[in-house]
């Protein structure tokens, strides 16, 4: 069933639980992920960012591409389909219009108060609509081709302020990940994390969940994280997968079975992070 994330999240902080949000990129991540989460019975996000949007063909593919798996996969776990770091005030409301029921403004780079105005734009449109609103404060770091660049963490002050002056359903705060896989000790602030969840009304996003230990993330969801969004994690085992597939079977053309060959390794994943709620 489609249900937008602020119900799920809700109630997932009060248990202390964390949903997981995971990035698809194609019809075959949306349907491994749903059939793993259908398995395990736990509700998923899935998130689709821009870049994802595009390769696939456009808000209504992916929104039509969903909701046909939920029903021919008789999916009947709880799904979110969300947009991932929307970059513009339009792109948020292009994605609710084509049935999007969760949307993320990131402004986190701009100054505070237009972070704010802009995301305060989204909301009001969201509300009409039943749908989710979720938005960035503070910045995270990245890594690319090995290169970290460290973001800056949020105050417990600017987060609250945030929260407050923009209506938001639930908050991506920095606390020290970065995107993408990180090999190195990242510094994650947990008495932030601590303090962000007892103060700030909304649950807490975690941003930058690949390359993080099983341990690591549960810490943070004992800190106070409800939700924690995985994209690279899933990207690196099914191209190994796919790699030594391809390796091993070079006579092989049949797309299916080359793609498919990585389909396990998502599930792996999905189900290995998973085990945190345990
Ligand atoms: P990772 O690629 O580090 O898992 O980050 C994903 C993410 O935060 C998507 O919003």
């Amino acid at each position: 069933m489609l249900v937008n994330s602020k119900k799920m999240l809700k109630e997932a902080k009060k248990k202390k639980k964390v949903i997981y949000h995971f990035n698809i990129n194609n019809l075959e991540w949306a349907k491994c992920i749903l059939e793993e989460c259908n398995e395990l019975k736990v509700p998923v996000i899935l998130g689709v960012s821009e870049s994802a949007v595009k390769y696939m063909g456009g808000y209504d593919v992916v929104a039509s591409l969903v909701y046909s798996l939920i029903t021919d996969l008789e999916i009947k776990t709880d799904v979110c389909l969300h947009l991932d770091h929307g970059s513009s005030v339009e792109s948020c409301i292009r994605a609710i219009d084509a049935g999007f029921n969760s949307v993320m403004l990131d402004m986190s780079k701009k100054p505070y108060q237009e972070n704010v105005e802009k995301v305060k734009e989204v909301v009001a449109y969201a509300k009409n609509n039943d749908v989710s609103v979720e938005a960035e404060i503070g910045s995270m770091g990245g890594i690319s081709d090995g290169n970290l660049t460290l973001g800056t963490n949020t105050t417990l002050e600017d987060c609250k302020n945030f929260v407050q002056d923009t209506g938001i359903d639930s908050v991506a705060a920095s606390v020290g990940t970065v995107h993408g896989i990180y090999k190195g000790e990242l510094n994650i602030d947990y008495k932030l994390i601590e303090n962000l969840y007892n103060e700030v009304d909304v649950p807490l996003v975690l941003h930058g969940g690949s390359g993080l230990a099983i341990d690591i993330l549960k810490k943070c969801k004992e800190a106070g994280i409800t939700k924690i969004n995985i994209n690279s994690d899933i990207q690196d085992r099914w191209s190994k997968a796919v790699r030594e597939f391809v390796t091993e079977n070079k006579d092989v053309i049949d797309p299916r079975k080359i793609i498919g060959a990585g389909f396990q390794a998502i599930k792996d994943v999905v189900r290995e992070k998973i085990n945190i709620n345990d």
